[in-house]
């Protein structure tokens, strides 16, 4: 198996909070999803005037991937910050972690932008004893 370039990875999410939506937070994210067998899906906040509608980075870019017929994925990184900041150290929030949950391996690595480098996390420890659907 061929080793994952995070950093790279890391390079996607930061094109994809580009494109974030966030006129009333101003805060701005980024996500990439690795599936399996390579493929990048791209994810940005996406905000609404009601607020809760709102949907996160991680969200957009893994309901994007599982829209296109993706279920297996590998890796995501994520980078986020207010409006005219540099990109900066972010973490998934708690619906986000849940829903990741769902599709992606406990051990799936989550990268994270920190400083002029990166740090990397299991999806298993950031969201311990989750709600899994072999609980159903
Ligand atoms: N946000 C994300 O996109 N991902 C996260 O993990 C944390 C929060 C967005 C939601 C909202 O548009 C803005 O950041 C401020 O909460």
């Amino acid at each position: 198996m061929s080793m994952i370039d995070y950093q790279a990875l890391l390079s996607f999410a930061m094109e994809a909070r580009k494109k974030s939506y966030s006129p009333y937070s101003e805060f701005r994210v980024g996500a990439a999803l690795l599936t399996e067998d390579d493929k990048v899906y791209l994810g940005c906040n996406i905000e609404n005037a009601s607020y809760s509608v709102t949907c996160c980075a991680e969200r957009t870019a893994l309901f994007s991937a599982v829209a296109a017929g993706e279920r297996k994925f590998k890796a995501l990184a994520l980078v986020g910050g207010k409006q005219d900041e540099p990109d900066d150290e972010i973490f998934p929030c708690g619906v986000c972690r849940q829903a990741l949950c769902e599709f992606c391996p406990p051990d799936m690595p989550i990268v994270v932008k920190y400083k002029d480098t990166y740090r990397v996390f299991l999806l298993k420890d950031i969201l311990p004893m989750a709600f899994l659907p072999d609980a159903l």
